[in-house]
């Protein structure tokens, strides 16, 4: 597949002295950037490189989602590399890339309240999304032996102009900023963000410390599809090992895997008389 360079622009967002983020690949179009990502691992300097797209024509979310994103607005971006973790740490890699997405997007749009919605989504104040990400990983013999990281990032999609059923629960960064951010000093800062995860994680560290203090979930009544099951409960925060703690009816629940389908808006106290 050709790809097509644009160094006039996407490569200003690339660090040769980075393992992830030494280089930018950029299609105009393309399947899923995560495809590409990991057929580049086999290819010379294929690990760690950042391949962004303006369109993605087969776009995926988490759980069979099509990711929807209109040509050029958007930051679409995959990088794959062969993590060197431990295999207690190796749950708590898309944990590190979200911190990592929601530090790059609060610098540049200070002001808004950016956190992190179990298990990876990165939401405005109300909750409304600003960052998904699709982490793909390959083990052997329970080790992680590849990781592919994909980010979708709201940029310059104004929610008039998104599709009603994405309108409800999205938002963006130039919706929050109230001006047109640019995105290859975003994607600059992703994948410096990025790199200092992912080298964080190797040496050891687990970020779930700074997901607690950016967790939008804590102590909200929400419903849970596990894929299995709906659970439903409040909150409690998050494990070690990043499971979601829920409390519901029949006791305090760890969920290692799960989407939020529902969360239950209370309604305000009443004024003390
Ligand atoms: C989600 O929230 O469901 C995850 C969305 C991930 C979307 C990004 S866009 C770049 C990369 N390529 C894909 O096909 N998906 C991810």
């Amino acid at each position: 597949m050709p790809a097509m360079t644009n160094p006039a622009d996407w490569s200003r967002a690339a660090d040769p002295a980075r393992r992830i983020g030494h280089a930018v690949e950029f299609h105009a179009e393309i399947g899923s950037t995560n495809d590409r990502a990991r057929a580049a691992l086999s290819e010379p300097r294929g690990q760690g490189r950042a391949i962004v797209a303006d369109l993605q024509t087969a776009g995926r979310g988490r759980r069979g989602r099509t990711w929807i994103s209109p040509a050029g607005a958007n930051l679409l971006v995959s990088t794959a590399w062969q993590p060197n973790v431990t295999p207690e740490l190796t749950g708590l890699l898309g944990i590190a890339a979200a911190l990592a997405v929601r530090d790059a997007c609060h610098s540049l749009v200070p002001d808004a309240s950016l956190a992190i919605r179990w298990p990876n989504d990165v939401v405005d104040g109300t909750g409304r999304k600003v960052a998904g990400l699709l982490v793909e990983t390959a083990l052997e013999h329970g080790e992680l032996a590849e990781a592919v990281v994909g980010i979708g990032i709201n940029v310059n999609w104004l929610p008039t102009d998104m599709p009603a059923e994405i309108r409800e629960g999205a938002t963006s960064l130039q919706a929050l900023q109230g001006e047109p951010i640019d995105r290859v000093e975003l994607l600059d800062r992703v994948l410096e963000a990025l790199n200092s995860e992912a080298a964080a994680l190797e040496r050891g560290e687990s970020p779930v410390a700074r997901l607690r203090a950016a967790a939008w979930l804590d102590g909200r009544q929400v419903e849970i599809d596990t894929g299995t099951e709906r659970i439903s409960g409040v909150v409690a925060g998050i494990a070690d090992d990043g499971s979601l703690l829920v409390d519901g009816p029949t006791g305090r629940l760890a969920l290692t895997v799960g989407e939020v389908v529902r969360v239950v808006e209370r309604a305000p106290a009443a004024a003390a008389p």
